[in-house]
């Protein structure tokens, strides 16, 4: 993730949160797909973590509201710490998640990944059930932006297991209920080895967002294509019109993750598949997860400069009522609590002010 953007949109939740503000509305991601198009292998990759189950038929069967919270470098170690290893130079964690439903920290995401499994058992039943209510886990890291991405159970037609005879309508509607916010971005996933005409993640986004404008098409599978057949047409826009556009990535196959293949690998793999291929060859810098992630970014940098004139007005009210507030107090009253509260008040304005200036426009731009 781009440094100098996680360091403003950071800067500016702090502010906000500082002076009593709400967050900074930041959108959400959310991934729309049919079940096993490939949705939580690509919300992985953006991560850029190896912690969601993923499979071949119905493995998301809860909404996994996924927050990641930016940390600084160092700061976060674990919770429980042996006495007797004190000796030994104790690892710091800088990265680890941590679930709503569960007071543990963990550091290996492995654990995370069998508690997604666990959790969405202990729910949904064992028998292939989906349940609409989701699960929530945080993930601190220094490397990633503060940011909600959401996954979800795919898009299905034909009841299987425990799935009621309306499973379609249901997992259609949970699907809606999340991507009807207007701060919600669309990733709809297709996988590449089926006819674009039948995505179902294409058909609903375009019914909640005819425009397209805030809907980024993913395809999925290209490694899966009939050899000698292709997606060019549909990666550089010529098929289906999308503002934000269509990227291409190649995700691990089942075979990779059943043989424990890195992340470093994968990507590596997936750079080489575009770079190599005749018909991507040319586009293979606008292709693949690194992209994709890029893409993301700008997005969220695009929403947050719109929002960035109701924002300093917002601070300025706050600052304003601030000062009042300050002069009302007098001379009198520089004692005690009210003025302990008073001089922190004016810490904050002083740093929401510094924040306004050092945003105007200038800080921004360069991060692009
Ligand atoms: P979801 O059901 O949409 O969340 O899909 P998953 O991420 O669970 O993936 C379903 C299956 O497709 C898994 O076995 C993945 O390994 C596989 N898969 C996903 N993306 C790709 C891809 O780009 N290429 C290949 N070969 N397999 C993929
Ligand atoms: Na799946
Ligand atoms: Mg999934």
């Amino acid at each position: 993730m781009d440094t100098d953007l996680i360091k403003v949109v950071n800067k500016l939740q702090e502010t906000f949160s500082a002076v009593g503000g709400d967050q900074v509305d930041l959108p959400q991601c959310v991934v729309v797909g049919s079940q096993s198009s490939g949705k939580s292998s690509v919300l992985e990759t953006i991560v850029g973590k190896d912690f969601l189950p993923r499979g071949n038929g119905i493995v998301t069967r809860r909404p996994l509201v996924l927050q990641l919270v930016h940390t600084p470098v160092g700061t976060t170690m674990p919770r429980t710490t042996s006495l007797e290893n004190t000796q030994d130079r104790q690892p710091t964690y800088t990265e680890y998640g941590e679930f709503l439903h569960l007071d543990k920290r963990f550091t290996d995401f492995d654990e995370v990944k069998r508690e997604i499994e666990n959790e969405t058992f202990r729910v949904a039943g064992q028998n292939k059930g989906v349940s609409k209510l989701p699960i929530h886990l945080k993930i601190f890291s220094p490397h990633v932006l503060n940011l909600t991405l959401v996954d979800l159970p795919g898009l299905t037609k034909i009841p299987v297991g425990d799935q009621p005879t309306d499973i379609e309508r249901q997992i259609h509607s949970l699907v809606t209920s999340y991507i009807s916010k207007p701060n919600c971005i669309i990733i709809a996933v297709s996988p590449a080895n089926v006819d674009l005409a039948n995505s179902d993640s294409l058909k609903l986004a375009r019914a909640i967002d005819p425009q397209g404008r805030r809907t980024i098409g993913v395809l999925t599978k290209l490694d899966l294509m009939d050899n000698g057949t292709h997606a060019l047409d549909i990666l550089t826009g010529r098929v289906y019109p999308l503002k934000l556009g269509f990227i291409g990535v190649v995700n691990r196959s089942q075979q990779d993750i059943n043989g424990n293949k890195s992340m470093l690998a994968a990507r590596k793999a997936e750079e080489d598949f575009f770079s190599n291929h005749p018909a991507y060859r040319n586009i293979a810098h606008r292709c693949g997860t690194k992209y994709l992630a890029k893409t993301l970014n700008q997005v969220l940098l695009a929403h947050i400069k719109d929002r960035l004139p109701d924002m300093k007005a917002r601070l300025q009210t706050l600052m304003t009522q601030t000062q009042q507030e300050l002069a009302s107090f007098g001379d009198t009253a520089l004692m005690g609590e009210t003025h302990r509260g008073s001089l922190v008040l004016k810490l904050m304005t002083q740093f929401a002010r510094d924040f306004v200036n050092s945003i105007d426009g200038k800080t921004l731009e360069a991060s692009t």
